[in-house]
């Protein structure tokens, strides 16, 4: 037995909020505290001067205090405040006293009282700042704010979402550990580990000529944690991937990664189910969760439904096959008939004709019509026709003439479309680009339309997603997600080639039909995270990545490791990655991920405010033995050191 530990000596005050600077916070006096005199600190939020009577309002993270500076009372006080501006550090002394009554101010929590001051000391100055930090609705250009984050994070907006994401990352570890996971960090000098994106590398000063690669993600450390034995890992992991920015995606991004051992799909998803419900009670407890448990869609089900892999369950406006409205034999419309007549190799009709009735928009004009034909084409459409629903039912349309107003009717009952109901019709001899359109249109309508209530959390979970997609450049079957993930049992069969040669892939192999044990699990149209059952025997992940294209040397060069492992016992296992930033942005209303990130980078990866990336040192080639020859744009053109790459 060891000794009695020492008793604590840490005093309990270490814990609060007082330091040297302050008794209190600007966020806690209230009308109990009057009489009581203090001391308190923090930034001029605003600053009122009615000659002998000075009114600050000082402002720290926790809120507003008013202090009021009497210059007959406090002359030497009066001189400092006379001479403070916004955004003054300040700390203050004095007595803590009741408003007048009709002075007090409901709206802050501090609106009973104020203090009135008997010294003021300037702690630092401050520059006028370059846009209001007491204006939190007025608007400012987004590169001033990321020049000046630090100024933008005092404002309240951008306070509160940091404070919001703070709360659910500290709901996330809370519901790890009650079902006792481990959190571990894994390294981020690493090797890759291919996600879909290009690798961020650092080259190796002791190793010249050889780099690391920054993680796309932790999925092989964790998958060798699992073979380690500790049977429930979670982190939340920094991650980084060299891709195209997007309002969702950032190259530097925080996932809520796990892995459990001795699972199968369902009790992953359990899991995390059950988090997710926890976290979303914890930290926004006045959002409903639209249904419970969440809906489980199959991916193909997805598509067919919602024309999307991350569908936005606030709303309906599904999407619906008119083909069997529109009979047999010929339409009388060309550009329908030529769409069916399309066969694939195999004699099976992939072109489509499907719709989605959009709510109130019978009467939309010419011009408006333009512009989501637009829309339409952007995403691949080479037309969109429409069918307007009147008030008597009937439908009326450009196309009715070629149609005849049987099939026009016909149209507006499979539609399930209401008077008032535009609606929008695409054809296409390519299945993917009919759901592509119309899941586009019908995720933009439901918004325009306000038909997704924006405080409702509507999660869902898509599963069953194909494993793999036919690459024709490279010859191989791409894994669609995760190239660690199972198929599902019945489906480990058909990963063989017809050519018997595992490593010669081809597009007849039956390799395109098997289904993943993937699961995503999207949040009112955003895919939120992803994840798997993973291959945990050497010979079927080698079986895997063969089909993926990687020859033996390839393999064992990117995987060698995982391989190794896998032959000293590795337990079923499975997981998921949750994006932290985009939960944080879908929690605090937004829709870009950089309002919730404290220094996110721009579009072009750059951060503003400390002017990252930047050309290194030169004693840094030397160290590390490199050489700037330059790179090509996409113009033909040589790039120069520290200049970006146009797009
Ligand atoms: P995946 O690549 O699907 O899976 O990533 C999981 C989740 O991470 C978030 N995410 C991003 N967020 C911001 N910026 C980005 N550039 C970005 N890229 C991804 C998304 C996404 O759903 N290792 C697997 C997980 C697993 O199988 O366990 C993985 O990384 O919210
Ligand atoms: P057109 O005969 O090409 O002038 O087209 C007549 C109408 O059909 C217009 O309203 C077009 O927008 C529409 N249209 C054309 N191609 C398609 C298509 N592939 N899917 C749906 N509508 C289409």
């Amino acid at each position: 037995m060891s000794e009695p530990s020492q008793p604590i000596t840490t005093p309990q005050a270490a814990f609060g909020l007082a330091t040297p600077y302050r008794d209190v916070t600007c966020g806690e006096l209230g009308a109990a505290d009057a009489g009581r005199e203090i001391r308190i600190a923090g930034w001029v939020h605003r600053r009122r001067d009615y000659g002998g009577l000075i009114f600050i309002d000082l402002r720290d993270r926790y809120g507003l205090t008013q202090i009021v500076i009497n210059e007959a009372e406090a002359p030497e006080a009066a001189a400092v405040a006379g001479k403070v501006r916004s955004e003054f550090v300040l700390e203050i002394a004095g007595k803590v006293a009741r408003r007048l009554p009709g002075t007090e101010n409901a709206k802050l929590g501090t609106g009973e009282i104020e203090v009135q001051a008997r010294s003021v000391t300037i702690l630092n100055e401050a520059q006028t700042p370059p846009f209001y930090i007491n204006e939190p609705d007025a608007p400012v250009e987004e590169s001033v704010r990321l020049r000046y984050r630090y100024l933008d994070i005092r404002r309240q907006p951008m306070l509160e979402r940091l404070l919001l994401r703070s709360e659910l990352v500290k709901a996330v570890r809370d519901a790890h550990h009650r079902a006792g996971f481990v959190e571990v960090e894994t390294p981020i000098l690493m090797k890759s580990t291919p996600e879909g994106a290009r690798d961020f590398i650092v080259p190796s000063r002791l190793q010249p000529g050889s780099v690391y690669a920054l993680p796309q993600s932790p999925q092989q450390l964790k998958q060798l944690l699992m073979v380690a034995g500790l049977d429930r890992y979670f982190q939340i992991a920094r991650c980084f991937r060299d891709e195209d920015l997007r309002g969702d995606r950032q190259p530097e991004f925080t996932q809520l990664d796990l892995e459990m051992s001795f699972v199968d799909e369902q009790r992953v998803m359990d899991f995390v189910e059950a988090m997710i419900i926890d976290v979303s009670r914890a930290v926004v407890p006045d959002r409903p969760i639209r249904q419970l448990p969440f809906p489980r869609i199959d991916y193909h089900e997805a598509m067919e439904r919602f024309g999307s892999d991350k569908p936005d369950l606030r709303f309906g406006m599904e999407l619906v096959d008119l083909v069997p409205a529109l009979g047999e034999g010929s339409t009388g419309f060309r550009v329908f008939d030529e769409t069916l007549a399309q066969d694939d190799a195999s004699g099976v009709t992939r072109g489509r004709v499907k719709a989605i009735a959009a709510p109130s928009m019978a009467d939309a004009s010419r011009s408006q019509i333009d512009e989501l034909v637009a829309f339409a084409r952007r995403y691949g459409a080479k037309g969109l026709a429409h069918v307007a629903v009147a008030a008597d039912g009937t439908g009326h349309s450009p196309i009715a003439k070629f149609l005849g107003d049987d099939r026009i009717a016909a149209i507006v009952k499979a539609a399930a479309a209401a008077p008032g109901d535009l609606i929008l019709i695409v054809a296409d001899s390519d299945q993917e680009t009919v759901a592509q359109v119309l899941g586009h249109l019908r995720q933009e309508l439901g918004l325009r339309l306000g038909l997704a209530d924006p405080k409702v959390l509507a999660y869902c979970w898509v599963s069953h997603f194909p494993m793999y997609k036919w690459d024709s450049d490279g010859q191989r079957w791409d894994a669609t997600h995760n190239p660690f993930s199972g198929v599902v049992p019945e489906d480990e069969k058909l990963l063989v080639t017809v050519s018997g040669d595992p490593y010669k892939p081809s597009r007849q192999d039956p390799a395109g039909k098997a289904r993943a044990m993937q699961y995503d699990i999207v949040l009112n149209g955003w895919e939120l995270g992803g994840g798997s059952v993973r291959i945990h025997k050497r010979e079927l992940l080698e079986r895997s990545f063969a089909l993926q294209g990687y020859s033996l040397d390839k393999m064992r060069a990117l995987f060698g490791g995982i391989l190794e492992a896998f032959d000293y016992g590795a337990p079923p296992h499975g997981g998921i990655a949750m994006g932290i930033d985009r939960w944080a942005a879908l929690f605090a209303y937004q829709t870009n991920i950089r309002e919730v990130m404290a220094f996110p980078k721009t579009q072009s990866g750059t951060d503003l405010m400390l002017e990252a990336p930047a050309p290194p040192e030169p004693a840094q080639y030397s160290e590390l033995g490199l050489r700037f020859v330059g790179t090509e744009t996409p113009d033909g053109d040589r790039a120069v050191a520290g200049q970006e790459v146009g797009k």
